[in-house]
């Protein structure tokens, strides 16, 4: 299901910057005529191609594992995303050459910036799965600081103050891996359910 939303939003976003480039150069070289007939013959696919884009935009942002220090990335990205659909509608409606470019840099931007932060991300994960004395930490980070914060006594949403929780490294485990009410079961294997444990146990717990 998650491939299958990311492979669409890969050849949807690829299909609509092909577009967008190809009109920004038709209104850039003064083209008008043919930019009026390409915008109308592609009005239907252009159509679908952004719905598309937005929907499985959205859904991948809702599977992000946020928490990550890259996040600030992901605003970036959105925020010129966001900010490059007006400009274009304006540059292309009034024939503005500059609007038009500024457009399309902001959208080629954010695909770059978004290359960029699947890298980190990859990067991340692949930390998380590989163990090292700095697991525990990498993977309190990644799940749990969100809800609970570096030093866990950030009760976010409810979340116990966990400086102060009575649990033992195997309770802990148990919770990390099947949750509790509003906490949701962490995405992890058993093996570093228990290096989260013992960092709890160890580096929060008490202090
Ligand atoms: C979405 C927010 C959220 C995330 C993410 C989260 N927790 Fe929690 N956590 C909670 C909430 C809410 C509770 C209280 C649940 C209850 O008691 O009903 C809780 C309770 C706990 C408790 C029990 C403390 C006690 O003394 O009762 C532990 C231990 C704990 N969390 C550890 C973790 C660890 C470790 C992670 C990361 C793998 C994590 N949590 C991720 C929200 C979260």
């Amino acid at each position: 299901m998650y491939k299958g939303f990311l492979h669409t939003h890969v050849l949807v976003v690829t299909l609509f910057l092909l577009l967008y480039v190809i009109k920004t150069i038709l209104l850039l070289s003064n083209r008008t005529d043919l930019l009026q007939k390409f915008s109308k013959m592609f009005r239907i696919p252009e159509m679908i191609i952004s719905t598309l884009f937005l929907i499985t935009g959205v859904y991948l942002s809702l599977q992000l594992p946020f928490g990550s220090k890259y996040d600030y990335l992901f605003w970036i990205k959105l925020v010129m995303v966001f900010a490059s659909i007006p400009i274009a509608v304006i540059g292309f409606k009034k024939s503005n050459k500059i609007l038009a470019a500024l457009s399309l840099l902001l959208i080629t931007g954010s695909y770059g910036l978004a290359e960029v932060y699947g890298k980190k991300k990859a990067i991340v994960a692949v930390d998380a799965n590989a163990p090292t004395a700095n697991d525990g930490v990498a993977l309190y980070e990644a799940n749990c600081k969100l809800c609970h914060g570096d030093n866990g006594k950030a009760m976010m949403a409810g979340a116990k103050d966990l400086s102060a929780t009575t649990m033992d490294v195997a309770a802990m485990k148990e919770i990390i891996l099947k949750g509790k009410t509003t906490m949701p079961p962490a995405p992890v294997n058993e093996e570093q359910a228990q290096m989260i444990a013992e960092y709890v146990n160890s580096g929060i717990k008490g202090k």
